[in-house]
Order: structure tokens, then C-alpha cells, then sequence
């Protein structure tokens, strides 16, 4: 087992994650293909252990945003379906050639890039159509038209699919927009009448909500519904849960009286004599946000604030009751005075955001059947 040297761990339960893929697979269509999506580090959660645990699953494949992400997938999984969802240098297009990931195209300077190429072997690729997100992707059909015949004429590429991505999945003000996107994209699929093996425009917010209403699709993508935090209610009609916990351990507690100034900034006064301060090693450098100062942390079975300035390595707990040196402070899980919703109200983000903020010092703990099975500790690798 990996060693790490301080009391700060995030916790993931591989079987809640499994469960979450498994319950999406069965309850969204079961009948289309399925893509998870573990870019940005599996959402926080660690892209290595989750394309296992979307192995494991009853799901069909893996997308990922980059190359780098879809390397480490394919180091692991030989087999493996894996679509990268991005734009990717075109000096590297070969090697992705090579290493059997399906690329997406969005854009007609690749098309003219992928003819130039001597392929030994066919590339797969996906057209990314703009129906309203307008980051990237083609928006016109006769664009389209051109490209699926240039790509035709090469006959070291396969036109395997076509897909879009909607702006507002998660927006029940602006469903309008949705609808607009989906009618434009089942537009685009009928009048290129072209016979793509995959074609998708499902993410979780629109997945869970719309899938029985998409009969054109034979292909789904899902994300954040997999880690069990989608900011939607939708997914209580669902046995999704959080696999995620961040937890701590007191370092030092001090007793202090009324008017003691606590951290940078003089930005918190003690407001009684003995007020119990309890100091955690963990800071905004580890992800967690200067913006939960005065948010609530749980230390046995009472709450904590946090107080004062969250420092880059360390930060401040007011406690009413008792404290000691080494009691065990959880600062995210399915509680819902610091669930990640929660988490996401104090930062006025999203829950995807919080996730992925969690960089590469604090070492993440992997549970199965209740067992601690690995530990992953990014920092000492370097
Ligand atoms: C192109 C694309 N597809 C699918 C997803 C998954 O979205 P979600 O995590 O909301 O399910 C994303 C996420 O940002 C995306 O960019």
C-alpha cells in the first residue's frame, strides 16, 4: 500500500461508483451504447480506479476530453472503447491512430489534415455538430455534407459517429433551448442520412430527464450522474449516491478568550472566553476553497465553523464542545449540512467544479466490499 504523511485523504467507494454506472446503464435506455465520462481525472474521483470500476460495469465505453486522459486509459484496458471528446493537436492524430481512439472532428481544417496522412490503419472518428453550445463542432449541413464526403474518399478513416452537446441540460428556465438543440441536431441526423453506427447527445442532467423522449439516438454520454452529484433533483428518482469523502484529522487545539484575532487579515475575533480553536493540515492548496470560510465541518457528532481565512495548508475550527488532538473532521460527504451541494452553494459553483479541484496532494483512499484496497498518492509519484 502507498504511504502518505499527513491526515488529510479523500475516501472513494468503488462499489457506489460501480452501482451509480450500473443504475444509469439499466434505467437510461439500456438498449444504447453507453459512454462514461472520466475526463478531468474521473471528475476528482481518479481516471485510473474509475475506467476499472466503468470496466467492471455493465457501460460500453469510456469518453475522455484529451489525449493524455485517453493514454492512461488505454495503458490499463487494451480493449476498451474510448472516444476522446476534444479537438487534439493534429501531430498527434497517428498516434491516437495507433493506440485505437476514436477522435472527434469538429472542425474542416482536420478533415483537409486527415487526407494528408498516410494511415496504416482506420481511424475512427465522431462529427461534433454545434446546434447551440457554439465551443466547438460544425454548424451548417452543407459543411457537414462536404466533410462526410471528403472523409469518405479516405479510405483510412471510418465515419463511426455524429454527436452534439447541449448548453442548458441542467436549466429547467431554459428547456426551451434544450429542445431547440435537440430538434436541430435530429435535424442534422435526418437530412445527412448518413448511416452512423453511434449518434448522441445525452448528459446526465438530460439523460435522466429526457432519455425515454430521444428515439433518434442509439448512444448515451454521462458524467457527473456517475459520481452521484447531479444538482438536480431528477436524481433522487435514481439509487445514485456520492462516493466521495474528505476528511482530516486535528493537528493542534487551543483554548483561547474573548478578542483573539485568529488567522491572516485579523478576519476572525473570538467571540467568548474559552472558545475552543481546533487546526486541520488542510488548505485551498488541496483544493478546498478559500470560499468556505464560516461553513460547517463535522467532527464526531458535533459541527464545527470554519473561521478565519482558509490558509494554503492549514485552516481553523470553532467547536463548542471538546476536541482533541487526532479526532477525525469531515469536511465533504452525503451529509447534508456539508454535502457537496452544500459545498457548491458556499462557492457559487457547480458540482463538477468542486471535484475536480482537488489537485494531487491529497492522497485518495480506494474502498471495496467496505476494504481499504489501495491507496493513490499522486505527489509522491513525481
Ligand atoms: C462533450 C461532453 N459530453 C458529456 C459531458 C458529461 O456531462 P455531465 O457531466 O453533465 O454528464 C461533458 C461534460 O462536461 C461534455 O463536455
Amino acid at each position: 500500500m502507498e504511504k502518505y504523511y499527513r491526515n488529510s485523504i479523500i475516501e472513494i467507494d468503488l462499489d457506489t461508483l460501480l452501482n451509480n454506472v450500473n443504475e444509469v446503464k439499466d434505467k437510461c435506455s439500456a438498449d444504447k451504447f453507453l459512454y462514461a465520462v472520466i475526463k478531468g481525472d474521473a471528475y476528482g474521483h481518479g481516471i485510473k480506479q474509475m475506467a476499472q470500476v466503468v470496466v467492471d460495469s455493465r457501460a460500453d465505453g469510456i469518453a475522455v476530453a484529451t489525449l493524455d486522459e485517453a493514454f492512461i486509459v488505454r495503458k490499463y484496458h487494451p480493449n476498451v472503447k474510448i472516444l476522446c471528446l476534444g479537438i487534439i493537436r493534429n501531430e498527434d492524430v497517428e498516434l491516437a491512430m495507433q493506440r485505437n481512439i476514436t477522435l472527434t472532428i469538429a472542425q474542416s481544417d482536420s478533415v483537409k489534415y486527415l487526407a494528408s496522412l498516410n494511415l496504416t490503419s482506420k481511424l475512427k472518428v465522431h462529427l461534433k455538430v454545434n446546434t447551440g453550445m457554439n465551443r466547438i463542432g460544425f454548424k451548417e449541413i452543407a459543411e457537414l455534407e462536404d466533410v462526410i464526403t471528403q472523409l469518405q474518399n479516405n479510405e483510412n478513416v471510418e465515419i463511426e459517429g455524429i454527436f452534439t452537446h447541449f448548453a442548458t441540460g441542467e436549466d429547467y428556465d431554459k428547456e426551451d433551448y434544450l429542445m431547440m438543440q435537440l430538434n436541430r441536431f435530429k435535424e442534422v441526423v435526418q437530412t445527412l442520412a448518413y448511416n452512423f453506427k453511434q449518434i448522441h447527445c445525452t448528459n446526465s442532467s438530460s439523460l435522466l430527464k429526457f432519455h425515454h423522449l430521444i428515439d433518434f439516438t442509439n448512444t448515451n454520454r454521462v458524467g457527473i450522474t456517475l459520481y452521484g452529484a447531479l444538482q438536480d433533483k431528477i436524481q433522487d428518482n435514481y439509487q445514485i449516491k456520492a462516493a466521495f469523502v474528505l476528511k482530516s484529522k486535528i493537528a493542534q487545539v487551543q483554548v483561547y478568550p474573548k478578542g483573539y484575532k485568529v488567522g491572516y487579515s485579523n478576519r476572525y475575533t473570538t467571540l467568548n472566553d474559552n472558545e475552543i480553536i481546533a487546526t486541520i493540515p488542510l488548505g485551498y492548496a488541496d483544493g478546498f476553497s478559500r470560499l468556505h470560510t464560516n461553513s460547517k465541518v463535522k467532527c464526531n457528532n458535533q459541527y464545527g465553523t470554519i473561521v478565519g481565512s482558509i490558509c494554503m495548508d492549514q485552516l481553523m475550527i470553532r467547536f463548542e464542545n471538546p476536541v482533541n488532538i487526532g479526532d477525525e473532521i469531515i469536511l465533504l460527504s452525503d451529509d447534508k449540512e456539508i454535502d457537496i451541494y452544500q459545498r457548491c452553494h458556499e462557492a457559487q459553483t457547480i458540482t463538477h467544479a468542486i471535484f475536480t479541484r482537488f489537485g494531487n496532494r491529497i492522497p485518495k483512499a480506494y474502498y471495496k466490499n467496505n476494504q481499504l484496497i489501495e491507496i493513490d498518492n499522486a505527489l509522491m509519484k513525481k
